[in-house]
């Protein structure tokens, strides 16, 4: 099987790249990948390791993707994700997040090739959520119409143009609405999500703050090991025959949330550092309060569900930054 991942030097992407090729054996994994992302360089070494080549191609320019040989799976991971940039960065999230998908479209459409998109949770509204009751958990069916961000746009109108051609071309197509990923060759950068950001600090005794709703540290997420996801991306794979064009909700779910005050907590016990954190009351008007991935499709659907709590996310996160912080030190 042949399969193209886009993003393949990304967190996610080098993450599901080295896996899938050690559990499928016959598998051909190629990355594309610009290198964009900060640190990438590190990934595109450790995915070189494992023989899975990088094709430094901007995703949002077909001329450079349409020379690629024919895959017979696309694993879509390429996206600017940070939630706050897109605000700033419009032109570049556009091109990146949605005519980027468009292009990876066409090659599939090309190719006949299946796709399967990591979309995110948050496609949902922020105003919906921000309605949330806590102790609630989020279903696919949650309303998506209200804003959700530059990000979130760019993400719901690539699972639609997704749908469109898979009706158009006969694709089969898999859209995960991933909620926070995090686990090892995380870098601890704040747009990479705050689990990461935490333990590095923690880890390196720098400063932090507790951002919005009040500065009191009570914003709520679901956390997925990024182990726990590639797992269930690779028996998607396998049962995509028979099981496709569907859309869940992935994440960590009830079992794994936690706010900040608990990952302060986390993350002063696998330390064993203390540090100062600030208090910032004004909250972002792309903030949600509380969200919690739903998951009670996904595990109907694949009989999959998370493995890793908390604790082992964070003792993972911890023991691969540990020894690699000088890696981390000269890249950033
Ligand atoms: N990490 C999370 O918590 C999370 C949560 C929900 C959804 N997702 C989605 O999962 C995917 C992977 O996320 P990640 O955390 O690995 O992010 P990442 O930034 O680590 O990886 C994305 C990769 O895409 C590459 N890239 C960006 N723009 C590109 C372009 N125009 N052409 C080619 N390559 C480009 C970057 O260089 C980077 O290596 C993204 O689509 C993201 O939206 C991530």
């Amino acid at each position: 099987m042949k399969i193209l991942i886009t993003g393949g030097c990304g967190f996610i992407g080098s993450s599901l790249a080295i896996f899938l090729k050690e559990k499928i054996k016959t598998a051909q994994i190629t990355s594309i990948d610009n290198l964009s992302r900060k640190g990438s360089i590190l990934n595109k070494n450790r995915i070189a390791e494992v023989k899975i080549p990088n094709f430094k191609i901007d995703i949002s320019k077909f001329s450079s993707i349409k020379k690629l040989k024919k895959f017979d799976l696309v694993i879509h991971c390429a996206a600017e994700p940070a939630i706050e940039a897109s605000r700033k960065k419009i032109e570049e999230v556009l091109n990146s997040n949605l005519l980027g998908t468009f292009n990876i479209l066409k090659k599939c459409a090309k190719d006949k090739s299946n796709i399967i998109y990591l979309s995110s949770s948050r496609v949902y509204s922020i105003e919906n959520l921000r309605k949330l009751k806590k102790k609630g958990t989020v279903k696919e069916s949650f309303n998506v119409e209200n804003s959700k961000s530059i990000y979130g746009f760019t993400k719901l109108s690539s699972e639609l143009l997704i749908k469109e051609y898979s009706y158009l071309h006969k694709i089969n197509y898999i859209i995960n609405r991933v909620a926070l990923v995090s686990g090892p060759w995380q870098f601890g950068k704040e747009e990479q999500g705050f689990v990461s950001l935490w333990v590095w600090r923690h880890l390196k005794r720098l400063k932090l703050s507790y951002i919005g709703f009040g500065g009191t540290g009570r914003q709520v997420r679901d956390v997925l090991h990024v182990i726990d996801l590639c797992e269930l991306i690779f028996i998607q794979i396998k049962k995509l025959k028979k099981i496709n064009n569907k859309l869940f909700n992935v994440g960590g779910g009830k079992k794994n949330s936690l706010n900040l005050l608990e990952l302060t907590k986390l993350s002063r016990n696998i330390t064993k550092n203390m540090i100062k954190i600030s208090s910032i009351k004004k909250t972002s008007s792309y903030d949600i309060p509380y969200y919690v991935s739903n998951l009670s499709y996904v595990k109907k659907i694949y009989k999959w569900k998370p493995k890793r709590n908390l604790k082992k996310i964070i003792f993972d996160l911890y023991s691969w930054m540990k020894p690699n912080s000088y890696l981390l030190k000269k890249y950033f």
